[in-house]
This record gives C-alpha cells, sequence and structure tokens, in this order.
C-alpha cells in the first residue's frame, strides 16, 4: 500500500491518547504544520552514515537523556548539565576505547510516552495515567489528565529552544576539546569518578598540547572545537509526527522533521500497526526498541518493512530484555537478523527491562544494568555481530533514582532527591561510571578478538 504522511491513520493504532475535542485538535495540527521544521534533512542523512559507521564497528553511538523532559523543567542549567554528562561519557569512550562516538541525545522532543496501563488509582481515585507532558498533565487531578491539544504548541517551542541552546553548545566553544576539565560538575566531589575523569582530562590536555605542538589546533581542526549531536525520541504522537514531516526539496523524500532520529517504542511496534506505518515512510534514520516478548521471524519482517533498501544506518534496533533475559533472549534475534541479511545497528537500552519498585519507587539497580550491558556485549561476541552502543536515561543532576553505583545509593536513599517525571535515570555520576565501565569493556574484547579469530581459524 502506498505510504504518505497520514497513511497511519488507516491502521489500527495503541497507546493514542483521546482528545476530547477534534476541533481543536485538528486546528493545533494545522497550526504546527505550518511551523518550521526543526532540523534538516542533510543533518538526518548525516547521522544515518554515522550510524552505518557504528553498525559496522567503526563507531559506537551514545543515545541518552531523559525518560520524559517536561514543561516544568526548561532550564538552560537542566540543559547544560545533560549535555556535559554525554560530552564527558563520550569522551571517556572516545578516549579510553579510541572509537568515535555518535552523540545523540534522548533531548529536544522526549515528551511523549507509552503507559501500561491506560489509568492510574490512588487513593481509591481512578483517573486517566499521566503519558507525557506534550498529552496531559502529571497532576493527579481530572482536570490535568484531560489530552490537550494546546500542549503541542509549547512543547514545539521547547523542543526549539533545547534544540538552539545544544547546537549552539556543540559547534560555539562549549564542546572544544579544551574544555574537558570544565565539563566536570561540581557536586561530584572527591569522588573516585571524578578522579578518574581529572586523570583522563590531563591526559587529554597532554595530547591536545602535543598535537598543538604539530600544528593542529582549535583554530584549524574543527574535531577539536566542535562536535556533532543529534536528536532523537520516541514517535508516539503520530498527529504531531505527521504535522512536522515534510518533503525535502533538495533530497526528494519525506522526512520527520521533529528530531533527526526516531524510534518506535516496545509497546508499538507491531508489523500491521499505526508506528511502524508512519516510520516507514520517512526517510530518517529510525529506531525500534525490542523486548523479550519480540519473536524472531516477526522482527525479520519488520526488518524489511522499515528498511526495504537494506540500508546500514537507516534502522536501529534498541534491544531492552532485562539483565534475566538478555543471554537467552538475544542471541535467537541476532542470528536471526544475521542469516536473514539484514543490515541493521544494534544498541543495547538496560535501563527498561530492568526496573522494579522499591520503598515505593519506581528504580534500576546499576548493578543490573551493567549486567544488561555485559550481556548484550557477550551476545555479539558469541554470534559475530556488532554491539553499536548503548541507549540510556540518564541526567547530569545530582538525583537519587537509580541504585548503586559508586555513591551505593540504597533503597532508603531514593527519597533525597527523586525527581524523574516518568522512569528512574542515572545519575551523573552513576552516568560517568558506566561509561568508563563500557570503555573497559570496549577495550578488553577488542583486545581479546584477534585470539578469538586465530581459535576460530
Ligand atoms: C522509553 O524508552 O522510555 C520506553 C518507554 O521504552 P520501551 O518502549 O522500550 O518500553
Ligand atoms: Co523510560
Amino acid at each position: 500500500m502506498a505510504w504518505t504522511p497520514s497513511s497511519w491513520r488507516g491502521m489500527p493504532i495503541r497507546q493514542v491518547p483521546e482528545y476530547p475535542d477534534a476541533a481543536a485538535l485538528a486546528a493545533m495540527e494545522a497550526k504546527i504544520a505550518s511551523f518550521p521544521p526543526l532540523v534538516f534533512a542533510g543533518e538526518c542523512e548525516r547521522l544515518k552514515t554515522a550510524l552505518a559507521d557504528a553498525g559496522h564497528g567503526r563507531a559506537f553511538v551514545l543515545q541518552g537523556g531523559d525518560c520524559a523532559e517536561s514543561f516544568g523543567d526548561f532550564r538552560a542549567d537542566s540543559i547544560r548539565d545533560s549535555f556535559k554528562v554525554l560530552l564527558q561519557m563520550a569522551v571517556v569512550l572516545t578516549f579510553g576505547a579510541t572509537v568515535p562516538v555518535v552523540k545523540l541525545g534522548r533531548m529536544a522532543g522526549q515528551f511523549a510516552k507509552p503507559r501500561s496501563s491506560d489509568t492510574e488509582t490512588m487513593g481509591g481515585v481512578t483517573l486517566p495515567s499521566y503519558r507525557g507532558d506534550i498529552i496531559n498533565g502529571p497532576d493527579f487531578t481530572p482536570e490535568a489528565r484531560i489530552p490537550d491539544p494546546s500542549r503541542m504548541e509549547f512543547a514545539y517551542m521547547q523542543s526549539a529552544g533545547t534544540l538552539n541552546l545544544l547546537r549552539a553548545f556543540a559547534t560555539g566553544g562549549f564542546a572544544d576539546l579544551h574544555q574537558v576539565h570544565r565539563w566536570n560538575l561540581d557536586f561530584l566531589g572527591k569522588s573516585t569518578v571524578w578522579d578518574r575523569y581529572e586523570g583522563l582530562s590531563a591526559r587529554i590536555d597532554e595530547t591536545l598540547a602535543f598535537m598543538a605542538a604539530c600544528g593542529m589546533n582549535s583554530d584549524n581542526a574543527p574535531q577539536i572545537r566542535e562536535t556533532a549531536f543529534y536528536t532523537s525520541h520516541e514517535s508516539l504522537l503520530l498527529p504531531y509526527e505527521e504535522a512536522l514531516t515534510r518533503m525535502s526539496s533538495t533530497h526528494n523524500r519525506h522526512y520527520a522533521c521533529s528530531a533527526h532520529f526516531l524510534w518506535i517504542g516496545d509497546r508499538t511496534r507491531q508489523p500491521d500497526g499505526a508506528h511502524v506505518e508512519f516510520l516507514r515512510g520517512v526517510a530518517n534514520p529510525i529506531g525500534m526498541k525490542v523486548g523479550p516478548s519480540t519473536e524472531a521471524a516477526e522482527l525479520v519482517r519488520i526488518c524489511k518493512l522499515l528498511n526495504p533498501g537494506n540500508e546500514m544506518g537507516r534502522l536501529t534496533l534498541i534491544s531492552r530484555m532485562g539483565a534475566d533475559k538478555v543471554t537467552a533472549k538475544l542471541p535467537p534475534l541476532l542470528r536471526a537478523a544475521r542469516e536473514a541479511g539484514c543490515n541493521v545497528v544494534w544498541l543495547c537500552d538496560p535501563m527498561h527491562g530492568n526496573t522494579t519498585t522499591q520503598a515505593g519507587y519506581k528504580t534500576r539497580s546499576f548493578d543490573a544494568i551493567l549486567a544488561e550491558v555485559r550481556g548484550f556485549f557477550d551476545a555479539h561476541a558469541a554470534e559475530g555481530t556488532v554491539a553499536g552502543g548503548v541507549h540510556v536515561e540518564m541526567t547530569g543532576s545530582n538525583v537519587t533514582e537509580c541504585t548503586g553505583g559508586a555513591y551505593r545509593l540504597t533503597a532508603a536513599n531514593l527519597a533525597e532527591n527523586y525527581a524523574t517525571s516518568c522512569d528512574p535515570r542515572l545519575n551523573a555520576a552513576q552516568s560517568l561510571e558506566l561509561a568508563f565501565l563500557i570503555a573497559e569493556e570496549l577495550k578488553a574484547r577488542r583486545a581479546a578478538a584477534p585470539r578469538q579469530v586465530r581459535a576460530a581459524e
């Protein structure tokens, strides 16, 4: 069937909000459709090329940010601190594992949330679930929970403002490698991650001084002065995504222009469903979450639907099995995709399969997160496929939402600064620690690989 930006409307759809005022929704869609696009097709193509490098094992993807951005936290500090931690993580991976890092924020548009249940009950009162600030409000009142199309306009404006600052940071001098010490956050204090990061920064300074002596500096080497930073979010609220879909006259294809990269969530990946239909027709690099209920044959079918040209970099599969399931569930999927010849980039989301409740808070343990990342690397090593990167929920703030890590947060600490508007995020120290551990894994596995090849000969 022919694809159009609205062909998803003829397909069964899940996780859709029920707007009470259809005329107001249509008016808002028309308004958003008249706004400028947030990204340019050429940027999406550049990201696709960078992702293809990761798919071939020549780069590593770092995708991270909030579970859900919120209207209440639209501040330069929050954006700057999350960007800082992503830069720190990237530099740890680049320098520690000597691999180029593709930086992809879950930022500037991550506002719509799928929910396990349509309703939420508290103190005997049942209300519609909160679905993200682009749809309804988090307060537990009947008024807040009514889907309101006018929220799309603020989400667009916040995305534009956030993206503007991210672009300024990425190219305006903030991301210059000479600033590597300045990215460290005061509250990391005298912790082991702070020390490790300072040690690495000193080595980078030394390297930069050596390079300057050889004639390469910020003035003549843009790679030192600036970085490429891309944005992504879940493509869930299709009326909004359709309104921002534009035909690129340069590329003669449709692009979803709300972000560089959009993904399909684990709850909306039905091959005959609306969300797969929408993303199959846009030319952006796209992703799909792959949870433990994914069947191998179905996965291959969706890969062919979403990437009919079998272009490396077009489709990223984001595995989110859970630490206890990754060893059993992932290898058959890696094998099926490989045997079917599907060119895909594999990322590990070690967050969404490891959510538990402790002391009344939704949380995740650092150990489980790390165990899933290791299981992901092991599965790829065993199947001869490429572990292309990680996808994490993190923040640059000093929150207490996940347990464990260098500060050994326990369930008793969760109440101290539990600030997420949806899922628990790694805080700055935990994020950085994870990056160091991943860099070590990458390095060790690279060192071990030639031996494995020899053993196989
Ligand atoms: C998410 O990434 O926030 C999310 C809801 O993930 P998943 O679709 O994998 O559950
Ligand atoms: Co989440």
